[in-house]
């Protein structure tokens, strides 16, 4: 089984990049294919609301989200992080999810993928409950099983993540939560 990792941030070796390497690596210990997708230098177009997914499966604007796309449907986990920006998620990571409209319109690709959320800010109770909320909200509305880190609602840390290890402990238990909860859906 596959999970995916997507890091919502432009920098390349911030923390959102470490959380997701901390997760994939976790994840693949325990016997699970991975793939890691960086936001950073990622060529993303916001979503235009031009209707084609509506009558074709497919979306005219040629950029980097063809290919995420696939990736995403081909997942049976994701784990998407996020910086907090301005109290919620990355723009970066919102047109990432905008433009997954195609794949709720063309039979719901996503559904029942397991998902968690990751959030990482400056400050201590900067808005990452509130990231990890909206990243949700995306999960659910592709009719995703989401989970949190067996405690409360997902990973959350301070910057710089590395350095938090309460914070990381809880981007720990969430990437276990998601494996042990596809090993009970379909045993690896
Ligand atoms: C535009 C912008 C808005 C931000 N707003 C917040 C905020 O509301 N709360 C917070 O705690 N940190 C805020 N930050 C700090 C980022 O969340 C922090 O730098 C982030 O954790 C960096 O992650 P990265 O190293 O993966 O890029 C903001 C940073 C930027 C660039």
């Amino acid at each position: 089984m596959k999970i995916v990792g997507i890091s919502g941030s432009p920098n390349r070796d911030g923390s959102n990049s470490h959380m997701i390497d901390r997760a994939l690596d976790i994840a693949r210990q325990r016997g699970f294919e991975v793939e890691n997708i960086s936001l950073a230098g990622a060529d993303i177009s916001p979503c235009t609301d031009c209707h084609v997914c509506r009558t074709e499966n497919s979306c005219p604007i040629e950029d980097d989200m063809a290919g995420i796309n696939s990736s995403l449907a081909s997942a049976d986990g994701i784990i998407a992080s996020s910086p907090v920006y301005f109290g919620t998620l990355s723009g970066q990571l919102k047109m990432l999810f905008d433009r997954t409209l195609p794949l709720r319109r063309n039979g719901f690709l996503l559904k029942d993928k397991v998902g968690a959320a990751l959030a990482v800010g400056a400050s201590r109770n900067g808005g990452q409950e509130y990231t990890v909320w909206s990243i949700h909200a995306w999960m659910h509305i592709h009719g995703m099983i989401v989970v949190g880190d067996n405690n409360h609602f997902g990973g959350i840390t301070q910057k710089a993540a590395n350095t938090d290890e309460v914070g990381m402990k809880t981007v720990e238990d969430t990437v276990n939560k998601l494996c042990d909860t596809l090993d009970r859906l379909a045993p690896v």
